[in-house]
Formats: C-alpha cells, structure tokens, sequence
C-alpha cells in the first residue's frame, strides 16, 4: 500500500535522528562482519517518531527477518514462548509498549536475553516439572514512550540504547517531500516548510497533517500545488495552530491558566480536568509542551511558562 511505502526500507533512507543512524550502523557492520545477531535494543521517545520503522530498518539491514508484538499483547508466558519458539538464528523481536509487559512476562525475558534460554513449568501439580528451553540467538528490540517506567533489570539487558528526539523542521520538511513525491501530490518546498512548523517535530503527524492538506488541494479549483497558503487553511480549519499545538494541547494549557492560575498542579489532576488519561498525557502531549517551553516541571507539579502564556495571547498571572 502508499501507507506501507512511506516507510523507509533502509538507513541510508531514513530521514533525521543523524546521531542514532550513525551509531546502528557502526553496530550492524560489526554485528554482520562477526556473524553474530545484534544486541539487544531500546528504543524509547514520544510515540510518532519512527521506533517501529526504524525496528524494519535494523531487520533489513541486518537481513533478517522480524517478529512484532506489544506489551499489552502478551498476557502470559505461553504468549512469550510462542513467539520465541518461531524465531530462526538471528531474527528480530520487536516488542512495543514493552514498560506494558506483565511481570512475570518479562522475568522470563531476563534470561532469554541474556543467554538465550527460558526454564518453563511444563504440567500441574505432582507431574509439574521444570523444562529447559534453549533458543537461537535473536535481537529484541524493544520501544517505548517510557522509558522511567521499564523496571531496572529490563533496561540493563539492552546493549543499545537510543533516545529518540524530535525532529526538526528541515527533516520534517525533507520528510514530507518525500510522502509527496510518493503520494505523487504536487508541492512546493515552502508548503512543505509550513506544513514541517506545525507538525509537533512529529513525523506520523507530519504525514497525517500532509494527507489533510491534499484533500484540500486536491478539491480547491485554484491550488493543484500545496502551497503555505492552503497549507494554513487546511490546518487554520483543523485547528492546528501556528506552533502545531491542537485543541487538547490548547485546552491543557488553558485549564492550567483558568483554573490553577497556571500551576503548580499535579499530572493526574491535570489530566482527569481535561478528561484524558494520565499516561496519554505523559507520553503525548506533556513532552512536545515541555520541549517547546510552554510547561515546566517543578518538584511540585507543572507550571504554564512566560512562553505559554504568550503564545496563548493571556496576561501572565497576578501573585493573588
Ligand atoms: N517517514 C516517517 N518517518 C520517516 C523518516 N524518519 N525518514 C523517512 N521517512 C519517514
């Protein structure tokens, strides 16, 4: 489908996070050259921002091939050993929302990680009895948007660990040419541009925003070309505005403002407020707030900056 070929298929084709493609590199040329599988990875940052694309990428390059699951998906070891069980020398787990595993999930994981074998109780009762599984040797990649929430000995069997950022708007911009080109939608560089400004430093929504804009265009006599023009009517329209904030951004920072006098207040208060939940907060929206510097956290909860409040168009608050 056009959806699967926005992905990339290989490093040299995947835009942005400069530093984290340089060092999978080095790591897959050394991995490839001593015949070995990769060692384990962790990819954690605010969804959006190409884990899993970037887990096929390692596949194809390491030419192997990927098995993917989430957390929430597996329930019991059974689920685990199943996976494990179809993996050929080599292959690759991909495991997404892996903080979500349930604990005794992701005890059995410790020692398949570290020497490629899970010990499982085969039986009930008086015939129970312990059987030792070995496995192939396989990469589990693993992503999450929280990465604060992986317990310790988790997150110290992964020998890669990348942090993914945001991206900026030349990537962006870079990005969404190449969705264009590959949509076959006529652009030009600073509709591009304007749609990369208001895209949250986010390339899923980079190209989400990018395929609005087209239905415009493509339905809007005067404008064959995305332009900045149809590109701030779409997004004028879709309510996205002129920092890519949308209306739950908005209303975060306005519940904050009107009601707490712009902080301090706590995470889950905040969120009950604005009726989503706390890990929907956490993981979506506090973070581009915060490297925007519209919020801050302080140790007793989170504040709107001078920056929000500007951007808003509200007085900054009064010390009543
Ligand atoms: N599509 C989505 N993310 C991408 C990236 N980082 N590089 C190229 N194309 C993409």
């Amino acid at each position: 489908s056009v959806e699967k070929s926005l992905r990339p298929q290989t490093l040299g084709q995947y835009i942005g996070q400069a530093p984290i493609k340089h060092e999978l590199n080095v790591y897959i040329q050394a991995a490839k050259q001593r015949e070995e599988s990769l060692d384990h990875v962790l990819l954690y940052g605010p969804p959006g921002l190409g884990k899993t694309t970037l887990a096929w990428v390692i596949a194809n390059e390491m030419g192997v091939q990927v098995r993917t699951t989430s957390g929430p998906a597996i329930e019991k070891p059974g689920d685990l050993v199943a996976l494990l069980n179809e993996l050929q020398p080599g292959d690759i787990l991909f495991i997404d929302e892996i903080h979500r595993l349930p604990k005794v999930v992701e005890e059995m994981l410790y020692s398949a990680m570290e020497d490629f074998y899970i010990d499982i109780v085969v039986g009930q009762g008086p015939t129970a009895h312990p059987v030792h599984f070995p496995l192939p040797p396989f990469t589990l990649i693993g992503a999450t948007t929280r990465a604060g929430l992986l317990s310790a000995p988790l997150r110290d069997r992964f020998g890669i660990v990348e942090h993914m950022a945001y991206y900026n708007a030349d990537d962006l911009e870079e990005i969404v040419l190449r969705s264009a080109d590959i949509f076959q939608t006529p652009i030009a560089p600073a509709g591009a541009h304007a749609i990369a400004l208001r895209s949250r430093g986010t390339p899923r929504i980079a190209n989400r925003l990018l395929k609005r804009v087209r239905d415009f265009a493509e339905v809007s006599p005067d404008h064959d070309t995305i332009d900045p023009e149809i590109v701030d009517h779409a997004l004028t329209l879709l309510r996205v505005d002129s920092a890519g904030l949308d209306s739950t951004d908005i209303k975060l920072l306005t519940t904050m403002i009107d009601y707490y006098n712009g902080g301090p207040v706590g995470l889950n208060t905040l969120a009950a407020n604005i009726g989503e939940e706390t890990e929907t907060v956490a993981a979506m929206y506090e973070p581009y707030l915060l490297q925007r510097g519209f919020l801050k956290r302080t140790a007793k909860g989170r504040v709107v900056t001078e920056a929000g409040y500007r951007h808003l168009g509200r007085p900054l608050p009064t010390d009543d």
